[in-house]
């Protein structure tokens, strides 16, 4: 089976013309923005502020064994996906991957940083019922969804030595996690009471982003031409699809907020609220590739998170209130609604 289409969505090339003009004047200022490149990718290590409070299981620690083995070919996979699983590996049978992401682009160090998508805290959750599908996920299903999205690929089969690899590794992070660990996922922000602006987030973009992302957010390879990234693509063709969690502008905008510009945490962030708001829906304005399908998800409507970007809804509102807010009327509408 091939990867999802890299086809990209009409809607969404018409809105990036119409924000052409906006992009264009503010490329002179992304040159300036230049600074934040500086800080190097050595800076990736958790700040001794929070790592007191936050484990960092080191796999490298473990004993000699056949187990230790399993963990660091699961942290392998996760740090380097493209190299194992990606869309250009020798062995055309292990494509998963449709895109040269790594889950580590997303799952920062290779998930072990404290609200930067962690894996520390996540084997214990699972299997745990999910909106959705709206029914109970396994582990190797959640991992999965991010395969056919974030990855824009296909589905591991659930039985491989590689998927095996990563629970183990993932196994091996939770296993000193006290329960109820603060720092899962990406923090929650509070909701804006305007709409996420893509016009202003373009100028956010170039001030904050634009000199790692690039001004056309594509990215930039591995010195020597890749095949993964330094600095991963954030929207076209080899980005996530527009299934992903990342998709969503709430969810984006946390994750960009504790952990962008690459090196803030959660405890110290640089952008204001609004300003990872703004920016997180520049980017779910450009082009990437389509996940089919889509009005499957959810299957329960009244599950669907607020920012689910496509229909259909169980409310009234737009799509457009939906993917970009205000949302604070929609869910005062959900608890005037529920029983
Ligand atoms: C483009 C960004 C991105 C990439 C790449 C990505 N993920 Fe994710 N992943 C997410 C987001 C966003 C979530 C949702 C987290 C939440 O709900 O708070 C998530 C959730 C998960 C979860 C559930 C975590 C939890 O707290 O319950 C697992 C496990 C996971 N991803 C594994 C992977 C693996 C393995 C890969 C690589 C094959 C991968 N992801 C690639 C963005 C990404
Ligand atoms: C100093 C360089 C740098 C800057 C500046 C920067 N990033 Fe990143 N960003 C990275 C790196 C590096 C990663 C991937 C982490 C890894 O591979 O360990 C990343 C990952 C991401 C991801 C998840 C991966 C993906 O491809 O979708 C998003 C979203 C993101 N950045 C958004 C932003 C936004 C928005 C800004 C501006 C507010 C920003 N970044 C500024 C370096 C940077």
């Amino acid at each position: 089976m091939p990867p999802q289409s890299q086809h990209l969505r009409p809607a969404k090339a018409r809105r990036i013309v119409q924000l052409l003009a906006a992009t264009v004047l503010l490329v002179t200022s992304a040159a300036c923005g230049r600074h934040s490149a500086d800080i190097s990718r050595s800076d990736k290590a958790e700040t001794p502020a929070v790592a007191e409070a936050w484990p960092q299981p080191d796999p490298a620690a473990l004993e000699d064994s056949p187990r230790k083995q399993e963990v660091l070919y699961g942290e392998a996979l996760i740090r380097r996906t493209y190299a194992y699983l990606g869309p250009d590996v020798a062995d055309a049978e292990m494509r998963f991957a449709g895109n040269h992401l790594a889950c580590g682009s997303c799952h920062l160090d290779a998930g072990r940083k404290r609200y930067g998508l962690s894996f520390i805290g996540v084997a214990g959750a699972y299997p745990r019922d999910m909106a959705r599908e709206n029914e109970v996920r396994t582990l190797a299903q959640r991992i999965n969804g991010c395969f056919e999205r974030s990855m824009n690929g296909r589905a591991l089969p659930e039985e491989s030595p590689e998927m095996a690899a990563m629970i183990a590794y993932i196994g091996f992070l939770s296993e000193q996690a006290p329960a109820g660990l603060d720092g899962r996922g990406a923090p929650a922000l509070t909701l804006m009471d305007r709409a996420a602006d893509p016009v202003r987030g373009a100028a956010v973009f170039a001030a904050n982003c634009a000199s790692c992302h690039g001004a056309d957010g594509l990215g930039k390879a591995l010195e020597g031409g890749g095949p993964g990234y330094e600095y991963p693509p954030l929207w076209g063709p080899d980005s996530f699809n527009t299934g992903a969690g990342m998709h969503r502008i709430i969810k984006s905008a946390g994750f960009i907020r504790a952990n962008m510009p690459f090196g803030v945490t959660f405890d110290a962030p640089t952008l204001t609220e609004e300003e990872a708001f703004d920016v997180a829906a520049y980017i779910n304005v450009q082009a990437r590739p389509e996940k089919s399908g889509l009005d499957a998800d959810y299957p329960d409507r009244t599950r669907k998170p607020v920012d689910a970007p496509f229909p259909p809804y169980a409310d009234g509102f737009s799509q457009e209130q939906h993917t970009f807010g205000p949302w604070k009327p929609i869910e005062a509408a959900r608890k005037v609604g529920a029983p």
